[in-house]
């Protein structure tokens, strides 16, 4: 579902970022360079503020006053992005550093356990670094193969050569949903249902139904 904004919502949004008050050559600042580094609004601002002032310490670590105060914190803020995202429980929700750090987790984890020889993951042509050598990596590690889906010039997917591409040997697909510099927006329903007919029955701890 996407919102289209007015722009006098714009307006008020951005009075939320203090960053973007400054203009830049003339004009005021327009940020688009979010999948790198977000500007923070004030209320994310003003929440490490109190963090650092208040009760900076070690999470699930420490049995002093601080680290249970961040670590409640810590834990209500994994509610907040699970109700946010509708996930199924909290603990689905992982915190890592960035993407980089999030995919590299889930190639050395999943992909460790789940990869042997002649198996294959897929990605597509547009994906960023941060999609590409964790797989490359793990593939190389495992005697895998990295397959891609290549885009058109009209910057879309060739969907065509989906059907060929996940055969049976694929164990992971990992792809973007919207890409920052093409703007495509891929229709990962669709893809997502492709993968789930032909590949994908992983079987964790003998009992449990991996379809992701
Ligand atoms: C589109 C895109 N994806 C992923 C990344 C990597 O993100 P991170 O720095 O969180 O690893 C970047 C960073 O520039 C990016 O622009």
């Amino acid at each position: 579902m996407s919102t289209i904004l007015t722009s006098l919502e714009i307006k008020e949004l951005r009075r939320d970022f203090p960053l973007l008050a400054q203009k830049v050559y003339g004009h005021p600042l327009v940020y688009l360079d979010n999948a790198a580094t977000t500007q923070k609004p004030n209320q994310v601002l003003e929440t490490l503020d109190t963090y650092y002032k208040q009760y900076n310490s070690n999470v699930h670590r420490g049995v002093h006053h601080l680290s249970q105060v961040a670590t409640d914190a810590y834990e209500a803020a994994r509610k907040t992005v699970a109700d946010y995202i509708d996930a199924g429980e909290d603990k689905e929700v992982i915190f890592t550093k960035g993407t980089t750090d999030g995919i590299n987790l889930v190639a050395s984890c999943f992909g460790k356990a789940m990869l042997k020889p002649g198996d294959s993951v897929v990605i597509t042509a547009m994906e960023h670094h941060s999609n590409i050598v964790p797989w490359q990596m793990i593939c190389e590690e495992k005697g895998a193969t990295l397959k891609v889906i290549p885009f058109n010039t009209y910057g879309e997917l060739e969907l065509d050569k989906l059907d060929s591409l996940l055969d049976d040997s694929v164990r992971i697909l990992a792809l973007t949903y919207v890409s920052n510099s093409l703007a495509t927006i891929n229709p990962v329903k669709k893809i997502i249902a492709a993968a789930h007919e032909k590949i994908f029955l992983f079987y964790w701890t003998g009992h449990k139904r991996y379809n992701t």
